[in-house]
């Protein structure tokens, strides 16, 4: 790994194995209450240009309860690329913090925020992918399932930035991960390419729901308007309408496939109920598992060995 988290790629096997390992030690590590400070006087800067909910009070609380302190800097706040410049916002904080975390809309500004910037920075989101979020799907899904090689990974919807994100996971570690999204709505294919090229893992796009979800023991999805395209939200529903994750499509998964979701969810649209609230859902795992996920990663880039 560069000094930098901001595609799961960036890992290299050997990295993301530590990682997985590291989530569970910290997540044990504070399911017993233990007294774990090593960032004791550290501080991480997080911004957003974008909403959260999981990012920011992952970040902010497991920075806190890894002994550190974390500054929430809003969209009105620096205004960054706007008020003032990427470069000269990573060098200015690079003065101050420790580390930085940001959700941002351009993929080109994470990238150029890591080349400014002295310190790490991690990527809490951008238009092109979301890496924290997939290395803790990925934890979540060790938690529930055994031999990850052989799973059958299903994604159901958009070809977003989730998707980008499973695509640079199955660089690094072999996952069979199938895509099943309307013609108009795949995920950039240059990266779908480049994996297949990488020819680790067995990876594959579908356009029928209820085929391409057979043997599935994952089942994943996401909104079909992420956020910047929430005026596109009717058209899309219109292209989505036979996408949407209910009882009957995940029925023709494996009996035992669990469900995933990053959330937050579109009850309703992309996902029932029925399906979010089923035995089978793993989704808020998934929410809580940022948490351990993340401040494993952090812990690595700030040079913590566990
Ligand atoms: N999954 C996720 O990143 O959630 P937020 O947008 O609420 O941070
Ligand atoms: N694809 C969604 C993910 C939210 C965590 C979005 O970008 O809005």
């Amino acid at each position: 790994m560069n000094n930098s988290f901001l595609h799961v790629n960036d890992l290299t096997k050997n990295e993301f194995d530590q990682i997985m390992n590291s989530s569970k030690i910290i997540k044990d590590k504070f399911k017993n209450n233990e007294k774990f400070h090593p960032l004791f006087n550290k501080t991480m800067a997080m911004i957003f240009a974008k909403p959260s909910a999981r990012t920011r009070i992952s970040f902010e609380t497991g920075f806190f309860r890894l002994g550190g302190h974390a500054l929430f800097l809003g969209p009105n706040d620096i205004g960054i690329g706007k008020r003032e410049s990427v470069a000269d916002i990573a060098r200015v904080l690079s003065r101050f913090n420790d580390i930085i975390m940001a959700r941002l809309f351009d993929h080109k500004h994470i990238l150029e925020l890591a080349k400014f910037a002295s310190i790490p920075v991690i990527n809490g989101l951008t238009d092109f992918n979301h890496p924290c979020q997939i290395i803790a799907d990925i934890f979540t899904v060790t938690e529930h399932k055994e031999n990850i090689e052989n799973l059958k990974i299903s994604y159901v919807g958009d070809g977003n930035n989730i998707v980008h994100s499973w695509l640079e996971l199955a660089m690094i570690t072999p996952i069979n991960f199938t895509i099943i999204c309307p013609e108009t709505f795949k995920p950039d294919m240059d990266l779908f390419n480049k994996v297949k090229d990488t020819g680790l893992s067995n990876v594959e796009i579908a356009h029928d729901p209820f085929d391409g979800i057979k043997n599935s023991d994952v089942v994943y999805t996401d909104v079909w308007a992420s956020m910047g395209q929430k005026e596109e939200a009717e058209h899309r529903k219109k292209a989505f309408k036979d996408f949407q994750v209910n009882s009957n499509l995940m029925s023709h998964a494996n009996s035992d496939a669990i469900f995933m979701h990053c959330l937050p969810a579109e009850r309703g649209v992309e996902v029932t109920d029925s399906v979010c609230d089923s035995n089978n859902s793993v989704i808020f795992d998934q929410a809580e598992n940022r948490m351990h996920a993340q401040n494993a990663i952090v812990l690595k880039l700030m040079g913590v060995n566990l």
